[in-house]
């Protein structure tokens, strides 16, 4: 499996094979299963496949949790190497993505940016669209893949991908599950065994919330859900909400048309993991 620092360089071996189709992954390492399943839907999709693996600076607004971000770039080759031969891993150095600055772009985003991971997380979307616009640029990808548990990033992916007329497809995959329950994540193996054994209670609200719809409002539903984590000593609960799938903006009843999603974001020490469900 060919690995490349550089996108002239990938771009250039990409050219001797003339491909039909390439489908784009675009990652910040640390692979688990989530991450794989993308790679293996793009590879059924796609004539090659290119794997970005970069831990992008301008999406994180606390250089403690950029510092602490998993890098484990061995592992995640020797993943990516069974999985097809006509894959090509790119994992940069900073200065081919940022030649001249590490600033992120101002792109038009909206309210879909600075709801939830938005108001938590100053300037996040600028940033993850910064970085994805330059991946897109550099390899014009027929095809890239976006889990959906970070289902805000998708929207806003496809937000950059109409404001700036790309002829990407995104194609969204389903969240991958721990057998508990626990949605995949990179931030997982920075739990101790007993918050490990503690956040599949954070699925397992969403699946009892999810439920409680035929019988309760969203905003009783919120309050419960509030009230749980806020008196549980082994959580801080940094939102709840149940909105709008399109608009990501609260929905004040649930109506049989409209599709909704209930998302959640909780401190575990100093691990902030993200789940959300379709109700
Ligand atoms: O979802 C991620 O891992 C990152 O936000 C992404 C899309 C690779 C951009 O850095």
């Amino acid at each position: 499996m060919n690995v490349f620092k550089t996108h002239l360089a990938l771009n250039t071996f990409l050219e001797q094979h003339a491909p039909a189709s390439t489908g784009l992954v675009p990652t910040m390492g640390a692979l688990h299963s989530g991450h794989l399943s993308l790679v293996k839907k793009a590879c059924d999709e796609n004539d090659w496949v290119i794997v970005s693996i970069f831990v992008n600076p301008t999406q994180f607004d606390d250089p403690n949790d950029l510092k602490k971000y998993p890098k484990t770039l061995p592992a995640d080759l020797d993943q990516l190497a069974r999985l097809k031969e006509k894959l090509v891993v790119y994992a940069p150095n900073e200065d081919d993505l940022y030649p001249n600055n590490t600033t992120p772009k101002n792109y038009p985003l909206g309210p879909l940016a600075t709801l939830m991971e938005g108001a938590s997380r100053n300037g996040h979307f600028q940033g993850v669209a910064t970085v994805v616009h330059k991946l897109f640029n550099a390899f014009n990808p027929s095809r890239a893949y976006f889990g959906e548990k970070d289902f805000q990033q998708l929207q806003i992916i496809r937000q950059l991908v109409a404001l700036e007329n790309l002829s990407v497809q995104i194609v969204n995959c389903p969240i991958v599950r721990e057998a508990s329950g626990l949605a995949m994540s990179s931030r997982n193996v920075r739990l101790s065994p007993q918050q490990q054994q503690k956040a599949p209670l954070i699925y397992q609200t969403l699946t009892t919330a999810r439920k409680n719809k035929t019988t309760e409002s969203p905003q009783q539903i919120t309050s419960d859900v509030t009230a749980f984590f806020q008196n549980h000593p082994a959580f801080e609960l940094d939102y709840f909400c149940i909105v709008d799938s399109k608009t990501l903006q609260p929905v004040e009843r649930f109506l049989p048309q409209q599709e909704n999603r209930a998302f959640i974001a909780v401190k575990m020490g100093e691990v902030r993991l993200i789940d959300n469900i379709k109700f």
